[in-house]
């Protein structure tokens, strides 16, 4: 089996559905259940004996040593993670326990565990650690994108955690000699989206009447991926990677942020019409995120030359799918929707 740490957030529970339907290896799910993870998002696998749910921090060094003891998985899936810059700008310190202790306590665990295996399940064990492209830090408007031999230059709390994750990773590798990947991909978008990030937050607020948020002037760029095509690439990462390299993942995809909107305002204009006009109306400017990058871009030719790796969706297909299921999830929506998710959006736009 394969331990993934984070298996009920976004792109964890997306990385579980589509493993348990592409194979039949069993999953050891390990996830602390913050405000961003959700047993709803893994609901279709109740009954299924390939997926195991673990309740527990990856900060348990205790309890990951049991689990690995337990159930010795042949690989580890590195997700867990708090993830948002803006709530990392509010408070930091979550994102250095989770991100930076976190990771340290799963190496320390794997190492351990790994020293103890023999022959082939020694050679074959591999940590493979989900990183970000933020890491790398901003570009401008007329720089190549990032490679995986980019500096790092992170300029958020949770860029800078996630960067000290990654440096952990490659110290433990070419100390330790621990078989480990990583993978920086850029934006993720689709089902299970917590809509705290941009895309499910503009779609949630646009389906209730209430203002769309664009930071600054909306024209800072991201590269989006769907997230099942991250998915995709872990596998193949896992399936075919070579231990020690780090892979850049993305889309080929950059949209300044106020297209992403404009295009979301389409897209639901046609699928679930404003009454009061068009959703556009509801665009508003605010203050802009502190540090704010301006620009990422993922050059991802190593994974597709290496590994033989591609997106399976275009931008086109993935946005008007993502659109297509929050239409059709608008009670899983209202369950994330709680009151720690009403304070969340007071904090941050309420003085913005
Ligand atoms: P998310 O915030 O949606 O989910 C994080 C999950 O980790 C949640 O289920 C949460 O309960 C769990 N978790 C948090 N702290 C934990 C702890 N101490 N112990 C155990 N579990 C804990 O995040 P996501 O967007 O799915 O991102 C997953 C990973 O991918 C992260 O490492 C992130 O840095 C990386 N990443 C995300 C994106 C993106 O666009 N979302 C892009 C590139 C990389
Ligand atoms: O690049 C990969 C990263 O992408 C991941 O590592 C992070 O975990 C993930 O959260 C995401 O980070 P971003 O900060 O780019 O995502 P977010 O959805 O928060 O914001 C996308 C862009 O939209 C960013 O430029 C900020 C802007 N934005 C965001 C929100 C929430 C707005 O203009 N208004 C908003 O209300």
């Amino acid at each position: 089996m394969i331990l993934v740490t984070g298996g009920a957030g976004f792109i964890g529970a997306n990385f579980v559905l589509d493993w348990l339907a592409t194979r039949d290896e069993p999953v050891l799910n390990l996830d602390a259940l913050t405000y961003a993870g959700n047993r709803e998002n893994l609901a279709s696998l109740d009954g299924d004996a390939r997926h195991v749910f673990v309740h527990g921090d990856i900060c348990d060094r205790a309890l990951i040593d049991r689990l690995l003891a337990e159930h010795q998985p042949r690989a580890i899936v590195h997700f867990a993670a708090e993830s948002h810059v803006d709530r990392s700008i509010h408070g930091p310190g979550e994102f250095m326990r989770t991100n930076v202790e976190g990771t340290f306590t799963l190496l320390e665990a794997a190492r351990a565990h790994w020293q103890g295996l023999d022959g082939d399940a020694k050679a074959a064990f591999r940590f493979h650690h989900v990183s970000t492209d933020e890491v790398y830090g901003s570009l401008g408007p007329n720089d190549p994108a990032f490679t995986e031999t980019k500096t790092y230059e992170p300029n958020s709390p949770y860029s800078a955690s996630k960067a000290a994750s990654d440096h952990l990773v490659r110290a433990w590798h070419h100390t330790y000699g621990l078989p480990v990947t990583t993978s920086n991909c850029s934006n993720n978008y689709g089902p299970y989206h917590f809509p705290e990030k941009l895309i499910p937050l503009i779609i949630a607020n646009a389906l209730a009447g209430k203002p769309l948020p664009v930071y600054g002037d909306g024209q800072q760029i991201r590269d989006w991926l769907y997230v099942t095509d991250h998915c995709s690439a872990i596998r193949a990462i896992l399936d075919k990677g070579t231990s020690g390299e780090v892979y850049n993942v993305g889309g080929w995809n950059e949209k300044p942020n106020i297209d992403i909107v404009k295009t979301l305002c389409a897209l639901l204009d046609e699928l679930q019409p404003d009454p009061a006009g068009s959703y556009s109306r509801l665009i508003t400017y605010v203050a802009d995120r502190p540090g704010h990058d301006r620009r990422y871009a993922i050059d991802a030719r190593k994974i597709e030359r290496e590994l033989g790796w591609r997106p399976a969706e275009t931008f086109e297909t993935g946005i008007r799918k993502t659109v297509a299921w929050y239409l059709e999830h608008q009670d899983w929506v209202a369950h994330v929707q709680s009151g720690a998710y009403r304070e969340w959006v007071e904090k941050n736009y309420a003085a913005r």
